[in-house]
C-alpha cells in the first residue's frame, strides 16, 4: 500500500514539470557542493533554513546572490569551490537554498 502511494506521488512531481524539476536539480546541486558550509553555517556562510541570517541577503535581489554564488565573496569560493557545475546549476541551488530559507 505504502509502495503504492509513493509511486503514485513520484509520478504526479514528474508530471508537474519545470518547476519541480529545477528545483530538483537546485537541491542535487545543494546536496552535493554546498551542503559543507551552509548546513552548518560553516566560516560564517548562511545557514540554509536559517531566515534571519538569510533576510538581509534576500533583501540584496537574486542577482546579486547569484552573482556572489558564482565568482565568490570573502570565505564563499566561487561556485562552492566547483568549478564544473554551470552558471545554471548554481543559481538553481541559490533557489533552493533560498525557498527553504524564508
Ligand atoms: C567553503 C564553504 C562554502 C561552500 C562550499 C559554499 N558556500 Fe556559499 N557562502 C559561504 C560563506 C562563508 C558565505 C558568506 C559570504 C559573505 O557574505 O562574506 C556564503 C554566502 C552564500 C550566499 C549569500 C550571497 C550573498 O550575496 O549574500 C549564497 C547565495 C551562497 N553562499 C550560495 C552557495 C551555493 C549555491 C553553494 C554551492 C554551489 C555554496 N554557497 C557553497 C561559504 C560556502
Amino acid at each position: 500500500m505504502h509502495k503504492i502511494t509513493s509511486l503514485a506521488l513520484v509520478g504526479a512531481l514528474s508530471l508537474a514539470g519545470g518547476a519541480a524539476v529545477a528545483n530538483d536539480k537546485g537541491m542535487q546541486v545543494y546536496r552535493s557542493a554546498c551542503f559543507a558550509c551552509h548546513d552548518n553555517g560553516v566560516a560564517g556562510s548562511p545557514k540554509i533554513g536559517d531566515k534571519a541570517a538569510w533576510e538581509a541577503r534576500i533583501a540584496q535581489g537574486m542577482e546579486t546572490m547569484y552573482s556572489t554564488a558564482i565568482n565568490g565573496k570573502g570565505a564563499m569560493p566561487p561556485k562552492g569551490g566547483r568549478m564544473d557545475l554551470s552558471d545554471d546549476d548554481v543559481k538553481a541551488a541559490v533557489d533552493y537554498m533560498v525557498n527553504e530559507s524564508k
